[in-house]
């Protein structure tokens, strides 16, 4: 293997199956068997923001319980590892890259303990539960605050960011990703055109196929630290 410098690691539900996390696709696109438009678009907040903030408090409680597995971990083992820049990249609303002590996380779908006030733009941190009574702790206005997920319409997170490390990323992995959900599922294909390797550990080959020199079949936590083992042995 050669030697790299920016290494971006694109995740999706996927990694955090083996944590006991459901992914999207395989429940017939029903979150938690909740239908996508009623719990994940700007509308439905605002018709029932009740309804919303129950279903992200009762995730948040799923969630809170869920551990890192091995493919979370051998990302913590590179980063302390490694000589290089390494940037996780992630759709995943859960924490479990931070439970297992990756750094330079960028959560573009959100997080799932993090609000954010629709007043002033202030981000609550909290896995407690927040609803229509919530006050801003910053702008003291009561019943504005958001669950900071990205909804289906709105704008990803963290962007400017991630588009400067795709322009320089010289390793990009895609781990448990179906490629599908736009603009992530980009993400390989601006990385190869600026020359970048491109690897994905799925358990199947997706949609995006193509702009991928190597695809690493199998669960996530048995491929990616062995991958990582041997990207460090090269080193
Ligand atoms: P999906 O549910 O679409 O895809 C999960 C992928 O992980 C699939 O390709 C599976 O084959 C693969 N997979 C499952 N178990 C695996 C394992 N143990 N090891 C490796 N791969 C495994 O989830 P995402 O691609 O993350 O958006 O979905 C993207 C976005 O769609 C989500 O972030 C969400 C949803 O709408 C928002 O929340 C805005």
């Amino acid at each position: 293997m050669n030697s790299y410098k920016n290494i971006i690691i694109l995740t999706g539900a996927g990694i955090s199956a083996e944590s006991g996390l459901a992914t999207f696709r395989a429940s017939n696109g029903l979150w938690n068997n909740h239908k996508v438009e009623d719990v994940a678009t700007i509308e439905a907040f605002e018709r029932n923001p009740d309804y919303v903030h129950d279903f992200y408090n009762e995730l948040k409680l799923e969630l809170i319980k869920a551990q890192p597995n091995p493919a979370h971990l051998a990302i913590t083992k590179l980063q302390q590892n490694y000589p290089a820049k390494i940037s996780v990249i992630t759709q995943n609303v859960d924490t479990l890259h931070e439970k297992a002590g990756n750094q330079n996380i960028y959560h573009i779908h959100g997080q799932i303990n993090q609000s954010v006030c629709l007043n002033c733009g202030h981000i609550l941190e909290t896995f407690g539960d927040v609803d229509t009574q919530t006050q801003c702790h910053n702008c003291h206005v009561t019943g504005m605050m958001k669950p900071n997920i990205v909804f289906f319409g709105e704008n990803l997170l963290c962007m400017d960011t991630v588009e400067q490390l795709l322009s320089s990323c010289d390793l990009f992995l895609s781990v448990g990703t179906s490629g599908v959900v736009f603009p992530a599922a980009s993400f390989v294909q601006i990385a190869k055109y600026n020359g970048a390797k491109t690897f994905e550990f799925n358990l199947e080959p997706t949609s995006n196929n193509f702009y991928f020199d190597k695809h690493i079949m199998g669960p996530a936590g048995t491929t990616l630290p062995a991958f990582i083992e041997e990207l460090l042995k090269s080193s």
